[in-house]
């Protein structure tokens, strides 16, 4: 893991920008999951904007065609799928359904999740486990989906959107902070897994690049989504300190986690493969970082 001791940043920059990467992933096929709004819309256009043909997905039928729809100005292949990621039967339709429409996949994204602020114990148990499966058990179930066309082909960026919960004991979040925390490891353990197999099984060496990331605090539906409505009479302590945490955190833009999310699929980073990744911190330096690390 990395330290995020690089320089801060909100907004995309230098290398990590539209008019570096344009054109960077032209002829991949790339599946976002929970594509239809938020952080995981802004990662879709930024991969076609970078050339990819790109498979929206979530539940909602209408917004799924609507950010496709929004997406296709950029003149690339754009599909709308509309899936439950907790559902393995959609998942198995989704990828047969992707790689019939678009092609094989070669970059997929592991972001559709959720939230919720609850003090633990009064966080109803259901509710918890839900978390852990729809942010833990579907990208995982989604991976050994897409995985062994990677391994045949020795080639493909698995990308897992964790948060920088996964790292910090933040309060009234049990089942949020596991959950990314649980991705990190997760990404981390199978690229090892990966860098071993992948020349076991003939590679010079292994073509598959898997990483987790931070996106940054954005302002998304999420943000209401995570505060039931029942907080504010049950522990209205969690408001408040949600509401301090935000008056003194910076204002960062969603473009900055999807041009990241370029950069890496891109394979501008191999320093960086099997790491969690903080966009939020410049990934130039964090790379050259990791390269001193390892020397
Ligand atoms: N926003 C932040 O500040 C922040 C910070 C760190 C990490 N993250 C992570 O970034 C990811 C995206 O967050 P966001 O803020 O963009 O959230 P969001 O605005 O709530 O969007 C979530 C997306 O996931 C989809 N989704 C939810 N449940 C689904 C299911 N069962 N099957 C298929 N799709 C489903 C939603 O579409 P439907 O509801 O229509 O299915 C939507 O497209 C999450 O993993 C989150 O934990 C966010």
């Amino acid at each position: 893991m990395s330290p995020s001791i690089a320089t801060l940043r909100t907004d995309v920059y230098g290398l990590v920008s539209p008019d570096a990467l344009r054109g960077s992933l032209a002829g991949k096929v790339a599946l976002v999951t929970g594509s239809s709004r938020g952080i995981g819309k802004h990662i879709a256009r930024a991969l076609a904007e970078a050339g990819a043909s790109v498979a929206v997905t979530g539940r909602d039928e209408a917004s799924v065609k609507s950010a496709c729809a929004d997406i296709s100005q950029h003149q690339t292949p754009c599909a709308p799928f509309v899936a439950d990621v907790l559902n393995e039967r959609d998942l198995e339709r989704l990828v047969k359904e992707v790689e019939t429409q678009l092609g094989p996949i070669d970059i997929l994204i592991l972001n559709a999740g959720t939230n919720m602020f609850m003090p633990f114990h009064l966080h109803e148990a259901d509710s918890w486990w839900h978390m852990m499966e729809l942010n833990v058990r579907a990208p995982v179930a989604l991976t050994r989906l897409v995985l062994p066309g990677m391994k045949q082909r020795n080639s493909g960026t698995i990308l897992y959107i964790s948060s920088r919960a996964a790292l910090a004991d933040l309060p009234w979040t049990t089942a949020y902070n596991c959950s990314k925390a649980a991705l990190l490891r997760f990404a981390g353990s199978l690229s090892a897994e990966l860098d071993f197999l992948q020349k076991r099984d003939g590679f010079e060496k292994n073509g598959i690049q898997i990483f987790s990331i931070h996106p940054g605090e954005i302002n998304t539906d999420l943000h209401k989504t995570s505060k039931p409505e029942n907080l504010r009479s049950d522990a209205p302590y969690v408001l408040e300190l949600l509401e301090k945490l935000s008056a003194n955190r910076p204002t960062f833009s969603p473009q900055l986690p999807a041009w990241s999310v370029v950069y890496l699929a891109a394979g501008k980073a191999p320093e960086l493969r099997g790491q969690y990744v903080d966009c939020t911190r410049d990934l130039e330096e964090t790379a050259r970082n990791a390269r001193a690390s390892k020397c």
